[in-house]
């Protein structure tokens, strides 16, 4: 089964482009709204990275999710799609002066604080500002993920977050701060995550680090557990809408909250990834010695997931019905890992036909780059394509 798309509108706009369905994109913020509010106190933010376009920010923060932002640019833009900064977070290893300078002058909910030396720059520079910055601590659980290994982030290898045994040190270091206020503790073990098991871990490792700190009469307000619920990338169409029951379920099962805190959510590919895709044209369709290819006017520019994590996006001709046939679909970058799936089954294709990459709505368009001297891709949603 193909998708619908409207083709009509799509002839009319030069490729490639990046297409979300925003009734799907709606549909899966009112199933999270939905699950996650059976929960009393569950806290869903958006973290940004997975999709800044204006259009999509928009219609995400209509819903009510708060903002998980990695960089004074995706604080910026949190603000400007109308994030109230009650409800954003500012993570990251790496934060300037300038930004933390930012989320303090927008008085964001809270910094993700990664290490020490960080702690300190913003107890300074809250200081001259006169202000309290709120912070909670990202700890690095030592957890795995089944996952691709360039998107673990909660392994003690990994460059992310203070390793348990500086826990207690840290927490020591702010209780002494005076422009500090410690609030929460923060985790991310990765993305692309399918196994519930996974989340069970941190959650019994979270159990593990609360009980430390009861014992020294320690409640922290909240507790964020990051993001990383993964789509099924093989079949969009069979279920577009991630199980968030089972997810927001294994975490209120499995993880121990005391009545007074709330437990905080980043997603971003669960929320975005179904409802968008890069649609392209085929230019050329090209014989080889033993194969042929069809290359489409994309490429690793446009949507770097294939080349970087060897990830599939199932690709449709949309134009087409002919019988299938095979093909390396690959895009014009002077790269050999410019390729979006080999030997795949399509619909004859013929030069001019449009073809979708699907499940591109997180981590696509936000990652292109103008390698090549490329333009980068413009987005369109179906509200506009009417
Ligand atoms: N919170 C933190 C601290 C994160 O680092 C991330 C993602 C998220 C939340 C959101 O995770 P999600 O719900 O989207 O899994 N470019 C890669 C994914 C990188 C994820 C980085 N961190 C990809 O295309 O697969």
């Amino acid at each position: 089964m193909k998708a619908n798309f409207p083709i009509a509108h799509f002839r009319e706009i030069e490729t490639p482009f990046y297409y979300y369905d925003t009734n799907l994109l709606r549909e899966t913020l009112n199933k999270i709204k939905e699950e996650a509010g059976k929960y009393n106190k569950f806290c869903v933010h958006y973290a940004i990275k997975a999709n800044a376009n204006p259009k999509v920010l928009r219609i995400i923060r209509e819903s009510g999710l708060g903002a998980d932002c990695v960089s004074g640019g995706e604080i910026q833009a949190a603000v400007e799609a109308g994030f109230p900064a009650s409800k954003i977070v500012f993570a990251g290893v790496g934060k300037t002066d300038k930004e933390i300078n930012l989320g303090l002058d927008y008085d964001i909910f809270c910094f993700n604080v990664e290490s020490i030396p960080e702690l300190e720059v913003i107890n300074e520079l809250a200081a001259a500002k006169n202000k309290i910055a709120r912070v909670a601590f990202r700890i690095n659980p030592d957890v795995g993920a089944h996952t691709h290994a360039n998107i673990t982030t909660g392994l003690a290898e990994n460059k992310f977050g203070i390793s348990m045994q500086d826990m207690d040190h840290i927490i020591d270091l702010a209780l002494e701060m005076k422009n500090v206020k410690f609030v929460g503790l923060h985790f991310h073990i990765g993305s692309q995550i399918l196994d519930m098991g996974d989340f069970v871990a941190l959650c019994n490792r979270i159990n593990e680090l609360q009980e430390k700190l009861y014992a020294r009469q320690i409640i922290v307000e909240h507790i964020n557990v990051g993001g990383g619920l993964g789509i099924d990338y093989a079949h969009p169409n069979r279920q577009p809408i991630p199980d968030f029951a089972d997810y927001f379920a294994t975490y209120h099962k499995h993880l121990r909250l005391r009545p007074q805190q709330t437990l905080h959510f980043e997603l971003g590919r669960s929320v975005v990834g179904q409802c968008g895709s890069l649609i392209t044209k085929v230019t050329y369709v090209k014989q080889g010695t033993n194969k042929q290819f069809a290359i489409v006017d994309a490429g690793m520019t446009d949507l770097i997931r294939p080349a970087l994590y060897q990830a599939y996006h199932k690709i449709e001709n949309l134009t087409s019905e002919e019988p299938v046939e095979t093909y390396d679909v690959v895009g014009p970058i002077c790269e050999s890992s410019d390729v979006f799936g080999k030997a795949i089954d399509l619909n004859k294709v013929h030069r001019g036909d449009l073809i979708a990459l699907r499940s591109a709505g997180a981590y696509g368009e936000i990652m292109a780059s103008g390698y090549n001297c490329r333009p980068l891709p413009k987005g369109y949603t179906s509200d506009e394509l009417v």
